[in-house]
């Protein structure tokens, strides 16, 4: 038996939670596993607002069965079709034959380039409305959030909108659907980590999708991951916002590659003297050891970044070369940056380090400093002034 959740007397949650899948798009860890959701508007025309992942087909079925009790799906939305969402619409399509899938122009190139379905399409424009009896559903498309297709939902009666990708997390809905069933707060590094590894690279669209949706009367935000947002809408918007813009608090990000330790001893020197000197945010990142995922998350968070590598055949660390690669794909702007390395016989890193911060558009900050082999007291030192730099254009900033 199932209960059905409402977010409204006839519209109701459909989603399932992920706890077993290890990588969001096989590339982002999901320690925290991720939520799929999926909306049902129970009316004259029975409407489905997105789907799930194919492998939870099962346990979706059982949800949308347990509101219709056998009446079949007359109308499919598909928000985004990237298969976290659209995994399960050829499965969808097959169970209700007769069902019409809605989707703007290049919605419905992809159904057919994914799924092969050219008939029964319903294509809708920017601003448009259908009627599902007693609900008025208005399009908006905005692209690029997270792929060209992507639009977003609202439901004027009701002033829920269906944001797609937008505004989601990654995490598991651990009981609390929405966000004034939980410790929200949890939620905002996830959500963090979800924006700027999937919609990162994408501020103007964001800020362009921000505008649009500016003017609608939202009471309630149900993104196709995460929780659902009826208390927390402000701040939400506000962190959009900010991270579309690449706007960032007082704070270092260290991040760094060490074989045998001599970077790394440089990377806590950095450190030791930018606590010193009064920056309390202070967060070190081993590469090798932790994803990036999570390094560009508090890249977003934060203004300074620090980085540190050792020479390897005469390149950056695979493992920062890795790093910085997926900073440049990403694009973030408006950062301070410091480098530093070390190398053993001849030095490759910091040079690379240079070229990185050059080609990214950083402001680079203090002289970088490459040490030969052990550290010793004058690289160590001028680690400290690298630090004492970056903690200057901190507060300067
Ligand atoms: Fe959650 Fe872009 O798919």
């Amino acid at each position: 038996m199932y209960i059905p959740v409402k977010l409204s007397e006839n519209i109701f949650y459909a989603g399932v939670n992920d706890r077993r899948t290890a990588l969001f798009e096989n590339l982002m860890p999901l320690d925290k596993g991720v939520a799929y959701n999926s909306y049902l508007i129970n009316d004259n025309l029975i409407t489905l607002i997105d789907t799930v992942e194919v492998g939870q087909i099962d346990k979706f079925l059982k949800k949308i069965d347990a509101v219709l009790k056998g009446r079949k799906i007359d109308r499919l939305v598909i928000n985004h079709m990237e298969p976290d969402h659209a995994g399960s619409v050829k499965i969808i399509a097959k169970l209700y034959p007769d069902i019409r899938l809605i989707g703007n122009k290049k919605t419905l190139e992809m159904i057919n380039g994914y799924f092969g379905i050219t008939n029964n399409l319903i294509e809708v424009k920017e601003g448009e409305t259908l009627n599902t009896g007693h609900h008025t559903l208005q399009f908006f498309m905005t692209p690029m959030v997270h792929w060209p297709e992507a639009m977003v939902t609202y439901v004027q009666e009701e002033k829920i909108l269906f944001s797609a990708d937008a505004f989601g997390s990654f995490g598991t809905l651990d009981g609390g659907i929405f966000d004034d069933e939980m410790e929200f707060a949890t939620f905002e590094d996830e959500m963090r980590r979800y924006y700027s590894n999937i919609a990162g690279k994408y501020g103007s669209p964001v800020q362009k999708a921000l505008e649009k949706l500016s003017g609608l009367d939202i009471k309630m935000i149900a993104s196709t991951h995460g929780p659902i947002l009826r208390k927390h809408i402000p701040e939400v918007l506000n962190l959009y916002n900010r991270w579309s813009r690449y706007e960032a608090g007082e704070g270092v990000v260290i991040a760094y590659a060490s074989m045998y330790g001599n970077t790394e001893e440089m990377a806590e020197t950095v450190a030791r003297k930018l606590a010193e000197e009064g920056v309390k945010a202070i967060r070190m990142y081993d590469v090798s050891k932790t994803h990036f995922s999570y390094i560009i998350s508090d890249i977003f968070r934060y203004r300074s970044v620090i980085l540190g590598s050792p020479t390897y055949n005469n390149e950056l660390h695979p493992n920062m070369e890795a790093l910085v690669t997926k900073l440049l794909h990403t694009g973030i702007k408006n950062r301070y940056i410091g480098v530093f390395g070390s190398c053993t016989w001849a030095g490759a890193a910091v040079k690379k380090l240079n070229e990185f911060a050059s080609a990214i558009n950083w402001e680079q900050v203090g002289i970088p400093v490459e040490e030969k082999q052990a550290l010793k007291e004058e690289k160590y030192l001028a680690c400290r002034e690298l630090a004492l730099a970056m903690a200057k254009r901190l507060k300067n900033c």
